[in-house]
């Protein structure tokens, strides 16, 4: 639990103790505010993510909102949307989105992200590659000084045909990075997790920084067998983060 005491209640009352999930609430809140009605909005995936589908759905209820159309960046979120009321559809029928409010991983100072780890990095990607504001919801552990340094998983998604060729193939493209790849499973029966899509995702651990992001970014997707990795460089519009001094809200 992090402890939350605004300035403004510099008084007798006891500290207000917030559990990382209350942050990321705030966060996920304080972005509904940017969402208007008449707009089309890409609806991201996570435990974050989800916080902002139910207020939105909330808001419809209500009818402070209205012609609210949502995509969906993965099956879960999809489902989520329609149990609370969002209308939806698709990039097909809406390849321009207004905006677009989601999580992340990682979060370094120029608004670069890790996203992934739920395992929606593509269709995220795609979504997310279509707005003209994309605003990240993160209670403030997410925040990095670089991506792939937090010692957690940098998630690649690939095609499951001869999956450990192109694990071993990105082990040495960082290899100098001391980078250690592991094909993602569930834990209860260790199958291979499957994404949205039909593929695995081999998670990347990296021993040491991986330099030029932009570098990694292209040498990544220039490999056969890859579909996607979950560095999203220079996406983000505006970042909202929770954390122990309240919430703060940077625009690009
Ligand atoms: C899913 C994602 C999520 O946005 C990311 O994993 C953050 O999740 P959470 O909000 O649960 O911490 O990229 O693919």
């Amino acid at each position: 639990p992090i402890v939350v005491e605004p300035p403004l209640m510099a008084s007798a009352a006891p500290p207000v103790i917030l559990t990382q999930d209350e942050l990321k609430k705030i966060a996920a809140y304080k972005a509904v505010e940017f969402v208007e009605s008449g707009m089309v909005l890409g609806l991201g995936t996570g435990s974050t993510a989800k916080h902002a589908v139910s207020r939105i759905g909330e808001l419809l209820q209500q009818g402070k909102l209205h012609n609210i159309v949502g995509i969906p960046t993965s099956k879960i979120t999809h489902e989520q949307a329609l149990s609370v009321g969002i209308p939806l559809s698709d990039l097909d029928a809406h390849p321009v989105l207004d905006l677009v409010i989601d999580g992340a991983d990682e979060v370094d100072p120029f608004m670069n992200l890790v996203k992934g780890r739920g395992g929606s990095l593509l269709r995220e990607k795609m979504v997310e590659g279509a707005c003209k504001k994309f605003v990240v919801i993160v209670d403030e552990s997410k925040l990095v000084k670089h991506l792939g340094g937090s010692g957690l998983a940098m998630p690649v998604e690939i095609v499951p045909f001869c999956w450990k060729f192109t694990a071993k193939r990105l082990e040495l493209m960082f290899e100098e990075a001391g980078c250690v790849g592991k094909l993602r499973r569930f834990v209860g029966n260790g199958e291979p997790f499957v994404t949205d899509n039909g593929n695995y995702i081999v998670d990347l651990y990296f021993k040491r920084d991986i330099g030029d992001l932009r570098a990694a970014s292209d040498a990544i997707l220039r490999l056969a067998g890859v579909v996607e990795h979950g560095m999203f460089l220079d996406m983000a519009t505006t970042l909202i983060v929770a954390g122990e001094l309240g919430v703060t809200v940077k625009n690009k």
